[in-house]
């Protein structure tokens, strides 16, 4: 591997035919003392996902992982990932899918009706909680007071069918009606995500960007947390990614889980 992928980025791009997984290489490079660069492979053979799941990342996907040293406190981290999920989303809108965020992290399209409570996997595979596109994926070793390194994975289903991919997925080439330029594609997120980051000391610019991009908002949904799960309206997003539920018994707040958009 080089960095050969000739990108016009702010970032040096390390660019792989395969890998295990962009994030593993990237916590290497990060473990070196490396930064600013984005590690970039066609194919991951063994893909991680949120939640210890396995990310499904063959051939023709947009599998890409920042590493970045921002002087930031780790209670700040969790922005990065709402930046990426903006940039992801605007890279998608330029490419023509209409891509929308839904809470944490999910780039999808559609879904627009929501489930029925409980229906589980069949509205998956009907589509219509939406489907998923991008997630992102960030992992970080930080001390006390600051984040020491930050790894950001984003994994793009690019020019793939989406019979090669989970049942509630899509991917770009699916929506757009043809491939995508994947180095275009992967230029355009890097400067969006760079530009936003920079806004990491305001956190009201990073969730104002967010919150215009989510379709989470407004919305019935119903969260599992590792503690639960909590039903009610999405009022907001507050800093550093935490949903807002009014549960028609008082506010939640959650900080972590799977979201599922209810039928209103
Ligand atoms: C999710 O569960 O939604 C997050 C998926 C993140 C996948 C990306 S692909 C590039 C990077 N490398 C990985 O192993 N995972 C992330």
């Amino acid at each position: 591997a080089g960095i050969e992928f000739g990108l016009d980025a702010p970032y040096a791009v390390e660019y792989h035919e395969s890998l295990p997984s962009t994030n593993d290489r990237a916590r290497e490079l990060a473990a070196e003392g490396a930064a600013d660069v984005a590690v970039v492979a066609d194919e991951q053979t063994g893909g991680r996902g949120r939640l210890d799941r396995e990310w499904v990342a063959p051939s023709g996907g947009v599998w890409l992982s920042l590493v970045a040293r921002p002087t930031v406190p780790p209670a700040r981290a969790p922005l990065f990932t709402l930046v990426a999920a903006v940039a992801t989303v605007d890279a998608c809108r330029e490419a023509g899918v209409d891509a929308h965020i839904k809470w944490p992290n999910d780039v999808l399209v559609g879904g627009d009706e929501g489930t029925e409570s409980g229906t589980g996997d069949a509205s998956a595979r009907s589509g219509r909680g939406g489907r998923k596109l991008a997630g992102i994926l960030t992992e970080m070793e930080g001390e006390a007071d600051r984040v020491s390194w930050l790894v950001v994975g984003v994994g793009v289903n690019a020019n793939l069918d989406p019979e090669a991919l989970p049942a509630d997925a899509t991917s770009l080439r699916a929506e757009a009606g043809g491939d995508v330029d994947r180095r275009r594609f992967a230029a355009t997120l890097l400067e969006r995500f760079a530009s936003l980051a920079g806004a990491v000391d305001e956190p009201d610019r990073i969730l104002s960007a967010w919150r215009d991009r989510a379709s989470t908002l407004g919305r019935r949904v119903r969260v599992e947390t590792p503690t639960g799960s909590v039903t009610g309206t999405a009022v907001d997003v507050e800093s550093p990614g935490a949903l807002v539920i009014d549960t028609g018994e008082g506010t939640r707040r959650v900080h972590a889980g799977d979201c599922e958009h209810l039928r209103d």
